[in-house]
């Protein structure tokens, strides 16, 4: 528990979801000033996500690394996209660059639309069964002194090596996702399980699913829990519920103009974490202490969209109840992608950090 440690997510421009900016190219200042703020404020990581429209998340890994000096990249990785002795490779060389700052984030695949349109055409639990075959070959790639062969379901390659190794001979592996498959091939061999942002009852239901499955694969330890907020905070509980219909307004309008991370009248997504998150969201809009719904059905559950709303010693609070519950990482990110990053960074983080030092370290 003392380890726990921070996430945070890149952004390449000033758009963000209260106030996008349609078309937004890539703004090199941006990008820079984000990631040292990111820095300087003691955030551990930071994911940059991948989408079929959206931006390599290499390149700018690549710019982020070159310019910050301690915090750590989360590239997020889809298989179909890159062959995996290529993968291997690129983030082999981007680890050696860095002094080994590099995490790499698996991605199955939670729509079949979004996937055909990158030329993948497998059903979901292929497209599991792909990404367990490709972790093993990174794996196999990072520490295998010699030439292999690899014959199998979805990869055949003969007298493969590489040259490139990571710095500490392997780069930390993530796996994200809330169905029976995600479960199985992330608590079998994943380094960090990703989660969004739940109830703690539901929570600590997927973290032993989760453990369950890292024991049943004779596992001597267990993935790191990674779980995701998007607090939205303020001075006190009034202002920061103030703040949180302000955002939702936003939402929901940015939604209904076309502007939104999710279309209007989009259909239910396929990937069971977003199924879950809407299923919930019918419960009621408070659970717990402060995790807050409206926003996941506004957006249709599109990526991490729970919030967590209150005063800084609220969401303090409510991290910390993640904390004993066993989350390992904290991945928090607000609407207002900068100031919000710069608000946690002044008033979240170094509390919680504390308290987390004193409660249970
Ligand atoms: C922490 C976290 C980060 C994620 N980042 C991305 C991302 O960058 N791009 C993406 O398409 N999906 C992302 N996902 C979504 C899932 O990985 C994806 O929907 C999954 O492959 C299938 O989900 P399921 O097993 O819940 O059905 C992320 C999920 C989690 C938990």
């Amino acid at each position: 528990m003392a380890t726990t440690e921070f996430i945070s997510v890149t952004f390449p421009n000033a758009s963000h979801e209260l106030k996008p900016i349609p078309g937004a190219g890539v703004d090199v200042d941006f990008l820079v000033r984000y990631a040292r703020a990111l820095d300087d404020y003691g955030y551990n990581y930071t994911l940059i996500p991948y989408g079929s429209t959206g931006f390599d998340p290499f390149t700018l890994g690549a710019t982020i690394l070159a310019k910050t000096k301690k915090i750590k990249i989360i590239i997020a990785l889809r298989p179909n996209t890159l062959y995996p002795t290529v993968a291997a490779k690129a983030l082999a060389t981007l680890d050696q660059l860095s002094g080994g700052r590099v995490v790499v984030h698996f991605i199955a695949g939670g729509s079949d639309a979004e996937q055909a349109k990158e030329g993948d055409f497998l059903t979901k639990d292929q497209r599991y069964g792909r990404l367990e075959e490709y972790i093993k070959i990174l794996r196999r790639t990072w520490s295998s002194k010699e030439p292999f062969d690899w014959s199998g379901t979805y990869y055949t390659f003969k007298n493969f090596h590489s040259d490139v190794v990571p710095k500490d001979k392997n780069i930390p592996v993530s796996v994200g996702g809330s169905s029976e498959e995600a479960y199985r091939i992330g608590g079998s061999l994943a380094d960090i399980f990703g989660l969004w942002g739940e109830p703690l009852k539901e929570t600590k239901q997927q973290i032993s699913r989760i453990y369950t499955e890292a024991e049943k694969a004779g596992r001597t330890d267990k993935p790191r829990i990674w779980v995701t907020f998007r607090p939205i905070t303020a001075e006190t509980d009034d202002l920061a519920w103030a703040k949180a219909h302000k955002t939702l307004d936003a939402l929901t309008q940015h939604t209904a103009n076309g502007l939104g991370k999710s279309a209007p009248n989009a259909p239910e997504p396929q990937n069971v974490g977003s199924q879950r998150l809407l299923d919930i969201a019918k419960r009621g809009e408070v659970q717990d202490r402060a995790l807050w719904y409206p926003t996941v059905t506004a957006t249709n559950a599109r990526g991490a969209s729970t919030a967590l709303v209150g005063s800084y010693d609220t969401v303090v609070e409510s991290l910390l109840d993640y904390v004993e519950l066993g989350a390992d990482l904290i991945s928090i990110r607000g609407y207002d992608n900068f100031n919000d990053a710069v608000e946690y960074g002044t008033h979240i983080l170094p509390k919680t950090r504390e308290e987390i030092g004193k409660r249970f370290g």
